[in-house]
């Protein structure tokens, strides 16, 4: 009887993680394809606890039973049971990892000789093996920051665009009402910048503002993209190298843990980005410690429709918060304000998008 094992690391105490992974009440939450089951016995915990529960597996459903056999409170649990016939043995330990723990998991079944032959056996480790880490998925997106999922949000949604940097291009000329050049050079022109000036562009995405950038500060200027999405970044370096930018650097990572290695920048920029960044504030005070004094903070975004055409919001939210992780309802500036203790405002596209400008004291 050979043992499948998984684990996944969690960010909660183990304390939380048996108490939610041993209560029967939560095995329909995470057992992969869970499909109803009761507890056959008057205690629900501990030895001697059953449990007898079904699964679809493809167009089947399998029946299991399992009965507890090891129980130490806290940190393991074993199982002695059978699914569609076939017996197993199986197994849950938590252990504590830092501030965080290790939730893992082990399986040991014997394949019936009248079951099938080896490719049988194979093609059920595997299946086995699946199932496993999906429950373990399950529970550890369960167990995960609200932040962390965000994230992973971001890197799905932002992936896409960056696979497909044409698509992004078009969708950018419906997003800028037409005007994406004369709004994304108003950024540009926001930051004040001087030829050879150091420039900083956060969520720089495939690097639609580079142009209006390098134009601003020459070949003698230095600029870092920093983006959260390897994709995006892809697509960033393939635009430098066909237009010969060679001052450019391209720094994946978290805005809200910015950090480029460079802190004397004379203007950071983000266009579209701090309506997507799930620490956004964070991301704002850090933006400020990348700058020089007096360096010029400026974030351009999108707001929602105004009146009359509020009336199609709804629909506006639900496409962009789907296909580009947009949170609208965010006051950039009141935030600027709150960091910087100055910002100016301008509005442009008939209210849609504005220009919040802050000077590092
Ligand atoms: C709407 S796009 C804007 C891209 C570019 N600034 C532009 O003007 O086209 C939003 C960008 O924010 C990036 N992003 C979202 N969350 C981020 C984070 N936490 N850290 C860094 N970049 C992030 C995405 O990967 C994406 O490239």
């Amino acid at each position: 009887m050979s043992e499948l094992r998984e684990a996944v690391r969690l960010d909660s105490p183990a304390g939380d993680v048996w108490a939610f992974v041993t209560d029967p009440a939560n095995f329909p939450l995470y057992v992969n394809g869970y499909a109803g089951g009761q507890v056959e016995t008057a205690e629900r915990f501990g030895i001697g606890a059953r449990y007898r529960w079904m699964a679809h597996l493809g167009p089947w459903t399998l029946h299991a039973v399992e009965e507890v056999t090891g129980w130490v409170q806290g940190s393991r649990v074993e199982y002695e049971g059978s699914i569609a016939g076939v017996p197993f043995r199986s197994w849950m330990a938590v252990a504590p990892e830092g501030e965080g723990s290790v939730l893992s998991i082990g399986v040991n079944y014997d394949l019936p000789p009248r079951r099938g032959g080896a490719l049988t056996a194979v093609a059920l480790s595997r299946t086995v093996r699946r199932a496993m880490r999906r429950s373990l998925a399950v529970v550890e997106r369960r167990f995960a920051p609200a932040e962390k999922i965000e994230l992973e949000r971001v890197a799905h949604v932002y992936g896409f665009w960056g696979r497909n940097p044409v698509l992004y291009a078009a969708q950018d000329f419906v997003t800028f009402m037409g005007r994406p050049g004369r709004v994304r050079g108003a950024a540009v022109d926001a930051l004040g910048l001087a030829p050879g000036a150091g420039v900083l562009e956060v969520a720089c995405g495939t690097g639609r503002n580079f142009a209006h950038i390098q134009r601003a500060i020459g070949p003698a200027g230095r600029l870092t993209g920093f983006d959260f999405s390897s994709e995006m970044l892809e697509a960033a370096g393939t635009l430098c190298r066909r237009r010969g930018w060679t001052n450019v650097r391209l720094v994946q990572g978290d805005a809200a843990a910015l950090d480029t290695g460079e802190t004397d920048y004379d203007g950071v920029l983000s266009v579209l980005g701090m309506s997507a960044i799930p620490a956004w504030r964070e991301a704002i005070a850090r933006c400020r410690a990348r700058l020089r004094p007096g360096g010029v903070l400026v974030v351009c975004d999108a707001r929602l429709l105004p009146p009359p055409l509020s009336v199609l919001n709804p629909a506006v939210r639900k496409v962009y918060g789907r296909l580009a992780a947009w949170e609208p309802e965010r006051d950039i500036p009141g935030a600027m304000l709150e960091i910087f203790g100055t910002v100016e405002v301008q509005t442009l596209n008939a209210g849609t998008m504005f220009i919040a400008r802050a000077v590092a004291p």
